[in-house]
Order: C-alpha cells, then sequence, then structure tokens
C-alpha cells in the first residue's frame, strides 16, 4: 500500500477527478500512522483523502494508544465502530466514548486516543476541509506530559476550561442544523474544547415527509455535517429516502446493510456491503434504498448540505 503522505488529498482520485464512486472495505487504503513507530501507531485505513475532506478508520489494539498526539487544521469528528475509547485533549479533557457515540474536535485541537479495553477499538473518522497543512502538525509537538491530566507537572501552565467548555445539553432542534454541538467559529478559537456527543445527544431530525428517513448529527457546522441516517424497511415497494444533493462533496459508510445507492439522475446504482463506502459529489443526486425486512444504517459526512 502507498505511504499516508503520498496518497494525502488524492485518493482514490485527484480532487480533478472526482466522480460518484463505490470504494469497497478491501480497497481501502492501509498505513500506520505515525508510519515510523509500529508500537505507537494506530492501523489507519483511509477511505477518502480530497480537497474538500477525509474520511477513514483507525483502529487500536488492546491496552493501545497512539503517540505523539494529533492536531489538523480542520476540524475532526469521530463515529465509534467498536468502543470505549478514551479520548484525551491537550487541555485537560477525556472523553469516554462507546460503540456509536461521536466526538466533536474543533480545528487545531490537539487530541490522542486510549484503548483501556481488552479488545481492539475502531474509529470512523472525518476530518475536513484539510488533514495536515503547512504548519500543521507543527515541528514541536506536545509530550503527554505537557498536557493537563491529574496531578500533570504542566497543569498551572494551560488554561482553565471549565468556563470554556459549553453546555449543550439544551433540548436540540432543526434550527441547531449548522451549529451542532456547538457553533464551529465560536468553538475554534483557542483555548478549543472538545465535545463527546453521546448517542443520546445526537442532533435528530427527519429528512423527507413523504418517504421519512432518520438523520442524527453528531457534528453539523460550517466546516461539515456528520452523523447517521437510518432508513426502516417495509412499504409497498423497497423502502426509499426522498433524493437529496448536497452542495459540497460527501461520503456515505455502510454500518447495516447491504445499502442500495441510487443515482437518480445518472439512472446507475450501487451495492454497499458492511463496512463499504461511497464518494457523492457535489451536485450528484442520489437516494438510499433498502431492500432487506430490517432499517439500514449509514454514516453520513458531508461537507455543505
Ligand atoms: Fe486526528
Amino acid at each position: 500500500m502507498a505511504k499516508l503522505s503520498e496518497i494525502i488529498t488524492k485518493f482514490p482520485f485527484n480532487p480533478e477527478e472526482k466522480r460518484p464512486m463505490l470504494i469497497r472495505k478491501q480497497d481501502y487504503s492501509t498505513a500506520l500512522y505515525p508510519p515510523n513507530n509500529a508500537f505507537t501507531s494506530d492501523n489507519t485505513f483511509t477511505i477518502v483523502s480530497t480537497d474538500t475532506f477525509m474520511l477513514g478508520i483507525y483502529e487500536l489494539g488492546p491496552g493501545g494508544s497512539f503517540d505523539p498526539l494529533d492536531i489538523h487544521p480542520g476540524d475532526e469528528s469521530y463515529y465509534i465502530l467498536q468502543g470505549p475509547i478514551v479520548q484525551r485533549s491537550g487541555n485537560g479533557q477525556f472523553a469516554y466514548l462507546e460503540t456509536g457515540d461521536g466526538l466533536y474536535m474543533p480545528e487545531e485541537a490537539w487530541h490522542k486516543a486510549h484503548n483501556f479495553s481488552d479488545q481492539k477499538v475502531r474509529v470512523l473518522y472525518f476530518i475536513t476541509p484539510k488533514a495536515w497543512g503547512e504548519n500543521i502538525p507543527p515541528a514541536v509537538i506536545p509530550t503527554d506530559a505537557d498536557t493537563k491530566f491529574y496531578k500533570g507537572p504542566n497543569n498551572e501552565n494551560l488554561p482553565d476550561m471549565r468556563t470554556v467548555i459549553k453546555d449543550f445539553a439544551r433540548q436540540g432542534c432543526t434550527d441547531d442544523i449548522g451549529a451542532w454541538p456547538v457553533d464551529g467559529k465560536e468553538a475554534r478559537k483557542a483555548p478549543q474544547a472538545v465535545y463527546a456527543v453521546h448517542d443520546c445527544n445526537k442532533l435528530n431530525n427527519v429528512h423527507g415527509t413523504e418517504h421519512p428517513m432518520l438523520m442524527r448529527f453528531i457534528t453539523s457546522n460550517d466546516y461539515g455535517h456528520y452523523g447517521e441516517f437510518v432508513l426502516p424497511a417495509g412499504g409497498y415497494g423497497p423502502r426509499c429516502s426522498e433524493p437529496d444533493t448536497h452542495n459540497g462533496d460527501g461520503a456515505i459508510y455502510c454500518i447495516e446493510g447491504p445499502i442500495t445507492i441510487n443515482l437518480v439522475d445518472m439512472e446507475e446504482s450501487f451495492q454497499l456491503e458492511i463496512e463499504d463506502s461511497f464518494f457523492i459529489p457535489a451536485g450528484i443526486k442520489y437516494q438510499l434504498v433498502n431492500f432487506n425486512n430490517y432499517p439500514i444504517k449509514a454514516v453520513f459526512a458531508i461537507t455543505q448540505l
């Protein structure tokens, strides 16, 4: 497989060659990250890396942690495929995330994951717009000891986050689309807080009225939208969502399937098996179709609705 640094922004195609594409699980690009020390690396599977976003999976073995801390010139959100993981921030937050939970990390928030369980953990991550920049990650990266934690030696030099972390316990509503769990611009101001969006805290909505599909946002802001679709079974014909298009690029990852993706105007359809993904360029009309006798579930990662 290719070096991760060589495929960034051009996997599985160069940005000028974007087209709707089924990307099968076995075609994800594998790498250790970081690549120079297997003992402190996670096992990374890149699904899409283009000029507008990156979508991938990483795995940590039992007891494992990746090192050093990570940072991006874009927001990163998680969907926990297999938990629990504990995600630490540079400023002293430790989010305990179980299977199905989400996490929102604004641009330039330092982060690192620990696996305290006896199982492999797996995380589906979405970074938008950019995963790496000219100066990010910087040449000097803080160590764990530089972050805030129980009796940490550097705690006094780091901000008190109690007044920074925003409370999003209020019940969500449709008007929160575009600012969930918090406003993106506000969240990106230093010192950045990260936000666990547990399954019960996802922003729920319904996509379409004639053919309703459940839509559950983990993150929704000016950089991107990340969450899950649930399309039930049943009907006179197969259950389908209403056709939609987006102003930005996106991808669908199959959690429970198979899922049929129908490209309405192109009269082409594709079958996503569990763990397969589909790239949807801006402006392409698509719908999800469920031919099964059980609900199907997909993660959506969309840069602009
Ligand atoms: Fe990251």
